[in-house]
């Protein structure tokens, strides 16, 4: 009879701890390397929102920015491990991965605004760049914009003569490095979490981002000028864990999929006025002195920096960049 009775309990201990398991939320931990007060930051924190709201609290999302949980180098391969399920890296960082078809977002003055950009990344060539994606473990879900990049130093830039000899941080990119060159700079690749104090430090003299990241990093109190070039684009792939987003339950999935939607379309709706908000807090903090280029001066800026992209044909993919010529109307 007793034996009846503790199997019973048993059960009954069974059952409860399956239904507090069953109520357990799906975490979905959300790294990033930005500053919350920035169209990746408010994004995540976007998308954090709707998920958890769209799907009643079946979802949880730890959103970790400013490379609190992973840095650059160590983000994509807690992914792949599993010890993260979605980021939001620079679509300049995915050679690395090996994909080094991503750095065709890199190619200085390819894209002449963001409505070209668009036509990009969500045709076939920003179809085909998610797809390859997949034989690394990895499910490409959106692309976030964020801005076009300034220059920043601690000496006056203006044309390409001024950068020689500098070292000039840029992100793992060697369509970037090659940009680099061409100026005269040397590139010197490195963590977007160690930039402030290289700069502070002398490590490096100088640095490319759009306004928000160089604002949101303090960059005005360690950079003296900063020109307004406009010489390249820097944006986001969201992108997922493919075993843990193949695994989700198919109408937690597709919830998810439509709060990624609505928070690709907020994140991108802000972007130019975080950049243009950015600026002008530059401008009133009076550290770093803008400086405007002339139509003569931006005209010798590209004429050195558009070789880079017949420069990097093989690495990037003479058809890649073809299509993206053909969607934009880029004439090289
Ligand atoms: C950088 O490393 O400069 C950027 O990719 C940071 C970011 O994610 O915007």
């Amino acid at each position: 009879m007793k034996r009846f009775f503790s199997s019973i309990a048993l059960v009954g201990l069974a059952l409860a701890s399956f239904g507090a398991l069953a109520q357990q939320p799906i975490v979905i931990k959300f790294s990033h390397v930005v500053a919350e007060n920035t169209p990746k930051g408010k994004g995540a924190l976007k998308f954090k929102e709707l998920a958890e709201e769209r799907t009643k609290g079946r979802v949880k999302v730890e959103v970790y920015p400013n490379s609190s949980l992973f840095k650059d180098g160590e983000e994509m391969e807690a992914l792949q491990l599993g010890s993260v399920q979605m980021l939001a890296p620079s679509l300049a960082k995915f050679g690395p991965l090996g994909v080094r078809d991503f750095e065709v977002f890199d190619l200085p003055y390819i894209f002449d605004n963001v409505a070209e950009l668009h036509k990009v990344t969500e045709g076939p060539v920003g179809a085909m760049l998610f797809k390859k994606l997949e034989g690394k473990g990895i499910v490409g879900l959106a692309y976030w914009d964020n801005g076009f990049k300034v220059m920043s130093a601690n000496k006056p830039i203006h044309v390409p003569a001024d950068y020689k000899g500098l070292k000039m941080r840029i992100q793992s990119s060697k369509v970037l490095g090659d940009q680099m060159k061409a100026l005269g700079a040397i590139p010197q690749v490195m963590a977007f979490s160690e930039v402030y104090q290289a700069l502070q430090t002398g490590v490096v003299d100088g640095t490319e981002n759009p306004l928000s990241n160089f604002y949101t990093q303090k960059m005005q109190e360690v950079q003296k000028y900063l020109a307004l070039t406009d010489h390249g684009y820097l944006g986001y792939a969201v992108i997922a864990n493919k075993k843990f987003w193949d695994g989700l339950p198919a109408d937690v999935r597709t919830t998810l999929t439509g709060a990624m939607k609505d928070a690709t379309k907020f994140a991108n709706d802000i972007a130019q006025k975080e950049n243009d908000d950015a600026l002008e807090a530059v401008r009133k903090s009076g550290k770093t002195q803008i400086l405007t280029l002339t139509p003569a001066q931006k005209a010798e800026m590209k004429k050195v920096l558009v070789g880079v992209h017949k420069e990097n044909e093989s690495r990037v993919g003479k058809d890649v960049i073809a299509e993206v010529y053909k969607a934009t109307g880029f004439k090289p």
